[in-house]
């Protein structure tokens, strides 16, 4: 019978053969799918690999530091933490449209990852976490028949341009699959069993033009959220939870003064592969004891509303 230990021998194995004694690079993300082919490859090949974590500065609270940490300190893998928040962020200021906000990102993605890979001297392979999903959606995506609702930045194209062979240890592997795999290879359950998180991040968490200071609202109203859930006993019965920030102020009432703050609105959904999705049907104390925390504790929300849409029509993110 087919067991995780024995894909991890075989894909070990089959890494070892394609990739000899070259050098292998890896883009790091902080999610599930590439830190799980990092340590697979770094399993396989040890300092043959150096991992890029491209930090653009729209990642979740406290998650940059987490993966420095784990994968630096707690794996010694070879890793460059490029910190290129600034770059992102500037690129960024003013664009209130969902694609050119895709686009921007991807394209300083792809320009920040050449411009590290060249520091470190090139290599022959680049390794992505693709898997299967990604091998069917990138030949339709979400709207079928060559509408592209989103535009999906997962580097794409970065391997012709960057003259590189391929290594993707995890393209025939499902979503639990790959994290059945990252628990066979240690990882820490939390870690492992974390929901998906898009490629551009937060921005597109941010409706309208992206700011510092949003994005710095919508971290830390994110944090709470996700700890009520979790806390609540529900994280691993959901897809994905998130806050999205409206650019929206609303008028409200603290004390005895008045306020005229953000619009944050929570969004959580049960899916099986991201295509379909339905609103998560949390309790209404549950919902009112979140909001409540997130007045309280985050400065400049005053208001918080949640998605009852299920995809189709919505999509699950917001842009
Ligand atoms: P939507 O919003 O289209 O999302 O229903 C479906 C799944 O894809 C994720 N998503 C992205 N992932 N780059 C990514 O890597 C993107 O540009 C992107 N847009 C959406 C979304 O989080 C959900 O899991």
């Amino acid at each position: 019978t087919w067991t995780m230990a024995a894909f991890r021998s075989q894909a070990i194995a089959e890494i070892r053969q394609k990739v000899g004694s070259s050098r292998v690079i890896c883009g790091l993300s902080g999610g599930v799918d590439s830190s799980v082919a990092a340590v697979l490859l770094h399993e396989a090949i040890g300092d043959q690999l150096t991992c890029i974590f491209v930090d653009h500065g729209l990642l979740r609270l406290g998650e940059a530091e987490q993966v420095v940490s784990m994968f630096r300190d707690h794996y010694n893998i070879p890793l460059v933490h490029a910190e290129v928040q600034d770059t992102f962020l500037d690129a960024l200021e003013g664009e209130t449209d969902p694609e050119k906000k895709r686009k921007t990102i991807g394209r300083l993605f792809i320009e920040t990852f050449e411009a590290e890979a060249e520091k470190l001297g090139g290599a022959d392979f680049l390794a992505q976490g693709t898997l299967y999903p990604d091998v069917i959606e990138s030949v339709s995506f979400t709207g079928g028949p060559s509408v592209t609702i989103k535009s999906h930045h997962n580097v794409g194209g970065l391997p012709e341009r960057m003259n590189m062979k391929l290594v993707e240890p995890l393209r025939e592997l499902f979503k639990d699959e790959v994290r059945e795999l990252g628990r066979e290879l240690g990882l820490p359950d939390q870690f492992v069993g974390r929901h998906p998180f898009p490629g551009p991040g937060l921005a597109i968490r941010c409706p309208g033009a992206v700011t510092r200071e949003k994005l710095d609202i919508l971290r830390q109203a994110d944090a709470i959220f996700i700890d009520e859930i979790r806390k609540a006993g529900l994280y691993d019965a959901i897809w994905q939870a998130f806050a999205v920030l409206l650019p929206v102020q609303t008028v409200g009432v603290m004390g005895d003064g008045r306020t005229y703050e953000f619009v944050l609105a929570l969004r959580a959904v049960t899916s099986v592969d991201g295509m379909t999705a339905d609103f998560y049907a949390f309790d209404m104390e549950f919902l009112g004891n979140a909001a409540t925390r997130i007045i309280n504790e985050v400065k400049g929300v005053n208001r918080v509303v949640y998605d009852v849409t299920s995809k189709p029509p919505g999509t699950i993110e917001w842009e």
